[in-house]
Parts: C-alpha cells; structure tokens; sequence
C-alpha cells in the first residue's frame, strides 16, 4: 500500500505521515528534506539558489546530509522552496522518491507531489491543510521554543510566500489531486489529526 500524503508547510502533515507509518508498520520518506539537502549544499557552497545550474550541480548530495538539524530551519525551508522550482531539480530527485514509493510492500511519503507526480497511482492519498494563520501560530510557537524570537506577522508573511510559490511553480506544484481525501488540521488535536488520517485510510482500504 502506498499513502501519498501532500500538503503546505506547517500543515501536519509530516507528523500525521510518521504517525501512518508507525501504524501500518510502513517504510516513510519525507520528501522535503531531499529538497532541503539540494537548498543547504547550494547555501554552504554559496551559490544562488535561483539559479537552475547551481542547483542542479548541488543535487548529488551525501545522505548523512540528511540528518543534519539545519536543514529544518526556515532559512533552507525557504531556499528549498526555491530549487524545488527548477524542473531539473525536481527531474534529479524523482527516481528516488518513485523507487521508495515503490518498494515491495509499500511506503508513506510526504511532500507536495506526492500523489501527483511521485505516486499518482498511490492506493490512499491525503491532503492536509490548515488555514495560514494557524499554521503561522504553530511555526511561531516551535521556533520560541527553540530560543528564536521572530514576530507572528514575519512568520505568517514567510509561510504565505511558501504557499505561493509552491503552488504557483509550472513543474509539479502543490495541489490536491482529484482522488485526495482532504484533512483539514486547524482545529484538531496532533492525536485527533491521526485518528482522523487512519480512518480515512481505513475507509479507503475498505472500499477497494
Ligand atoms: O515540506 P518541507 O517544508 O520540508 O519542504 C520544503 C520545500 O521543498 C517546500 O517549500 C517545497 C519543496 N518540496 C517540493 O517541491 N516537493 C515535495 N514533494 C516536497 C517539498
């Protein structure tokens, strides 16, 4: 089985897709951070992350790369969302993430193409969402308690500059697919959020 689980930053959807792994016992792959390794190894090597060819030539990155807790700040987030645009990028990154999808007995990604371009054939797909406010308030709060103090509007203004670029990009950009259920997290619980995603899985598997 392969859940496909989509959706904008801040949004819970990497929470709500390691959850559905741990339940169904599944391999999962969070396909921001290959973007995010892509971001961080132009930054280090201060090239433009709006450049195509810069980004390109940052693209074979080591995989320990990948543990490295700078790639969760919002600086790389940010330029991630950047190199994610070039469609060379995307091209570079995409047999990996099909060949996880793919793997004998299924998987969980997250990301934003997930269950467009990685797995449109993916048995559960998911897209979660929550309004932009709220997730700014989630992200504000995560990086006080992280000793960084930047203002809710600064935080807002990021996430909805994310959002549009994101989704406006012509190659792969965020959105629902058809045949996504739609999880909307604003006013549930982290755990009411995960009960909610495994009975949407639940009521997919039943009905095949
Ligand atoms: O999910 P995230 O915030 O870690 O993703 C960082 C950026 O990577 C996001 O702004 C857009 C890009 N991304 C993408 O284009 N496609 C994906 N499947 C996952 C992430």
């Amino acid at each position: 089985m392969i859940i496909a689980v989509d959706g904008p930053a801040a949004s819970g959807k990497g929470t709500i897709a390691r959850a559905l792994a741990r339940h169904y016992g599944l391999p999962h792959l969070d396909t921001g951070l290959l973007y995010r390794a892509v971001a961080a190894t132009v930054l280090r090597e201060e090239l433009d992350p709006s450049s195509e060819a810069d980004a390109v030539s940052s693209c074979s990155f080591e995989d320990y790369l990948l543990d490295d807790p700078w790639l969760r700040t919002d600086d790389v987030g940010k330029a991630a969302s950047i190199v994610s645009a070039h469609p060379l990028v995307r091209l570079a990154l995409l047999q990996r993430q099909k060949k996880f999808a793919h793997q004998p007995g299924g998987a969980v990604l997250d990301g934003r193409d997930i269950g467009t371009v990685i797995a449109p054939d993916a048995e559960v797909k998911l897209f979660v969402k929550a309004t932009p406010m709220i997730r700014a308030q989630r992200r504000h709060l995560e990086l006080r308690k992280a000793g960084l103090h930047t203002s809710l509007d600064k935080v807002l203004a990021d996430i909805r500059a994310r959002d549009d670029r994101d989704s406006r990009r012509s190659e792969a950009p965020m959105v629902q697919a058809p045949d996504a259920a739609l999880l909307d997290t604003s006013f549930l619980s982290i755990d009411a959020a995960t009960q909610r995603a495994i009975a949407l899985v639940e009521a997919k598997v039943q009905r095949r």
